[in-house]
């Protein structure tokens, strides 16, 4: 299992909500990224994921996403990204959870559980089959996980842990690496490791995503 964060697609131009000092692209993320700011300008936050999607579109996988994937000749691997880009899917990953939404789907505001694809804006006024207004299927502060219950039985059976540029700060995906069983090999790579405790057998590369995965190969070919 890889649990992946904003710091595998950073190499790809996507910038990370952390390294950005809590302002997003210019924007308050509690304004955007919440219930409450949705409530308050659903235009600006609408707005907001439209450039999101617009730069998700420009960027490319970069070699963390497509090692991931070169991965799958040896490896059963799953992936859990809290990334809403689609840049595992088009590195070449074929098992792809998306903690957090993606960026590319949108869904009524009133079921959270039907969703669309989207390649274009979302507008206010653009309604849902049911006649309530789209929104992205994005899952912002406050708002419950759908996918973590799924998520958590696949970290307690992996064989293999891996975490890569996340800082952990965000619950309940940060929660993640306490599932997998104690005995299991775990590996976290992130150009600078955020302070975690009590985890056996980790093995912490502190690297650029693209570098770390290539230590990462040697050390699993060693496992082997
Ligand atoms: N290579 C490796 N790691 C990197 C790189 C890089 N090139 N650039 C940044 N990082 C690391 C940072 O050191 C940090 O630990 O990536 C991590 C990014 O952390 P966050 O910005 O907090 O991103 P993430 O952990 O994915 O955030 C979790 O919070 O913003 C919300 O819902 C959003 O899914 C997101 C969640």
């Amino acid at each position: 299992m890889v649990l992946t964060g904003a710091g595998i697609s950073a190499e790809s131009g996507l910038i990370t909500f952390r390294d950005s000092d809590g302002l997003w692209e210019g924007y308050n993320v509690y304004e955007v990224a919440t219930p409450h700011g949705w409530q308050k300008d659903q235009a600006l936050v609408l707005d907001f994921y439209n450039m999101r999607r617009r730069n998700v579109a420009e960027a490319q996988p970069n070699a963390a996403h497509k090692a991931l994937a070169e991965l799958e000749k040896d490896f059963d691997v799953q992936i859990i990204t809290q990334n809403i880009d689609d840049l595992h899917e088009r590195g070449g990953s074929s098992n792809v959870l998306h903690l957090h939404g993606e960026i590319f789907k949108m869904r009524s505001v009133n079921d959270p559980f039907t969703t669309y694809p989207i390649t274009g804006d979302i507008l206010t006024g653009d309604m849902a089959p049911d006649g309530y207004q789209l929104r992205p299927h994005i899952v912002w502060f406050e708002e419950p996980v759908p996918l973590i219950e799924e998520a958590a039985r696949i970290a307690s059976a992996a064989d293999i842990f891996v975490v890569i540029g996340t800082s952990l700060a965000v619950y309940p995906a940060a929660g993640l690496l306490s599932y997998a069983p104690r005995s299991i090999p775990k590996f976290i790579i992130d150009k600078s490791i955020p302070p975690i405790t009590a985890i056996a057998n980790l093995t912490a590369i502190e690297a650029r995503a693209s570098d770390g995965v290539v230590v990462l190969k040697e050390k699993l070919n060693e496992l082997r």
